[in-house]
């Protein structure tokens, strides 16, 4: 990400706080939950006929290309120890967890040919173990361990992955939909095709931006679409589930008003991409962006926009196939545009030429381990906001919000990032945002990608030392357990961590 600190702060004409409540009530009816990913926690990379998937890929390749040479080969073992997490759940005493199902474990041919009975017993295990306990599980089908086989084929870039994402997510439904009610088809589709396809931060590294960014973007589009059409033709009358999909929206905020509309460029650019194709009224691309993309590919020589179409069906299919707007949010940003903005600013073509703004991080915004996370509670806030009048007020699952520290069980600042987000988004609650559903990410520490385990997300602290992998309560565990209990968000309240947290009544 491309971080400029600048000297001057930035104008103060946006709502920058939001209204701080010392004590307050959380509305019944909003559901409460943390959430993993298979490659960050399983661990059995290779273990009862799992087959390769491009991260198993990636963390084995010379030179290493993930900090500290880390791996997800045994990550928190989550494989083997997932009567510990479900028993974490309870202790937090949660309504839900979101977790997601490796491809390669349930199908190694990649293909529906060949069922895998061991890795079907696992997540049936772990479905069943949470329901007898009363916790909903929420099931993401794709959260980024794709086979390598489809990856040698183009991955998100051939069309072909259309009917192999269907596939797969047709054998999910069939084992397992009669326990699971909530279901994510893709997570993260800006940092699946962005981070993976245009840029060199996340498997496969493909780093070609401007081409196999677009490319992945419009399949990954018609592959959840079609996932979510078959759902709701084959499955939902007898199964009875809600199907959506989890998009990665910061907020960026314009410097000051003449700005305004290089910010909603930047929003549109970066989550109107995902969200203008299912939620707008009129579907397909943002505007703005089909326009840029096709004015600078012919500018650059190109026969046709970079961009690829979606045809007039494509267009009906995607629009309004989500029964709700997962979000996944972290932090903001400041944009502006620079009028000396050159073809070397950025390289040329790409993403960030397309959009053309620059952003950076306004230097008084605190942050913790992860430079990139600067605590902003009113971006939550602004975003909520936007999302409820631009898209006519969609059904919102929060499905992923959390901060990162180093290892050590007094984590105030996380405490303190939860607080303020859960109270900014309360905010929005209380203006008419259809809140339904908090995830916290994350329950526990876990393999973050190119940055290993060196930040940590978890309410629950894992040795990694430890060849069981030992999870232990953080202090946020028990301040995230008691604003449930009480369904009140209290700033004051001072937990005694030298108690164990414990499995209450009912749990
Ligand atoms: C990605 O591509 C750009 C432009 O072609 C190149 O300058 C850069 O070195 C590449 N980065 C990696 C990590 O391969």
């Amino acid at each position: 990400m491309r971080v400029l600190f600048l000297a001057w702060v930035a104008f103060a004409d946006c709502k920058s706080s939001v209204n701080r409540h010392e004590i307050r009530k959380i509305p019944d009816g909003i559901l409460f939950g943390t959430a993993t990913a298979s490659y960050q926690v399983e661990g059995a990379w290779n273990e009862d006929g799992k087959s390769e998937s491009i991260w198993d890929r990636l963390t084995h390749s010379t030179p290493c290309p993930v900090k500290n040479c880390d791996t997800g080969d045994i990550a928190d073992d989550s494989y083997h120890q997932y009567e510990r997490d479900v028993e974490m759940l309870r202790e937090l005493g949660l309504d839900f967890y979101r977790f997601s199902l490796s491809w390669t474990r349930i199908l190694p041919t990649s293909f529906p040919d060949k069922i895998n009975e061991k890795g079907v017993e696992y997540y049936n295990n772990l479905i069943d173990e949470m329901l007898k306990y009363n916790i909903q599980p929420m099931v993401t089908l794709y959260h980024w361990d794709l086979p390598q086989k489809l990856q040698d084929m183009g991955g998100w870039t051939n069309p072909h992955v259309v009917d192999w994402f269907t596939d797969y997510a047709r054998i999910v439904f069939e084992l397992f939909g009669d326990r699971v009610k909530y279901w994510f088809t893709i997570n993260e589709p800006r940092e699946v095709c962005y981070e993976g396809y245009g840029g060199p931060s996340l498997a496969p590294l493909y780093n070609m931006t401007g081409y196999a960014d677009y490319m992945c973007a419009k399949n990954i589009l018609v592959a959840h679409a079609k996932t979510y059409h078959m759902y709701k033709n084959e499955f939902s009358k007898i199964q009875g589930g809600t199907v959506g999909i989890a998009i990665s929206a910061n907020w960026f905020e314009a410097e000051s008003e003449k700005e305004a509309e290089a910010a909603e460029e930047a929003r549109q650019f970066e989550w109107g991409t995902y969200i203008n194709p299912i939620f707008s009224k009129n579907g397909d691309f943002p505007a703005v962006m089909k326009e840029r993309v096709a004015a600078k590919s012919f500018e650059q020589g190109f026969f046709r926009s970079r961009l690829p179409e979606f045809s007039p069906e494509e267009v009906e299919l995607i629009k309004g196939s989500s029964d709700f707007l997962g979000i996944n949010h972290y932090t903001s940003k400041l944009i502006y545009r620079n009028a000396s903005l050159t073809s070397d600013t950025y390289p040329s073509p790409s993403f960030y030429d397309d959009m053309g703004v620059m952003s950076y991080y306004d230097s008084t915004w605190e942050s913790g381990v992860s430079s990139w996370l600067k605590i902003v509670p009113w971006g939550f806030y602004n975003l909520l906001t936007k999302l409820r009048t631009d898209y006519d007020n969609p059904p919102i699952y929060i499905t992923e919000n959390g901060f990162s520290t180093y290892e050590g069980l007094e984590d105030d600042s996380r405490i303190s990032y939860y607080r303020q987000y859960i109270d900014a988004m309360l905010d929005a609650v209380d203006e008419g945002s259809d809140v339904r559903a908090y995830t916290a990410w994350s329950l526990m520490d876990n393999f973050e990608w190119l940055q290993g385990y060196a930040n940590r997300f978890g309410l629950y602290e894992v040795d990694y030392e430890d060849p069981k992998r030992t999870r232990t309560a953080r202090k946020s565990a028990y301040v995230y357990k008691e604003m449930l209990r009480t369904r009140q968000l209290d700033y004051h309240y001072e937990p005694d961590t030298t108690l164990p947290i414990t499995i209450d009544e009912g749990h």
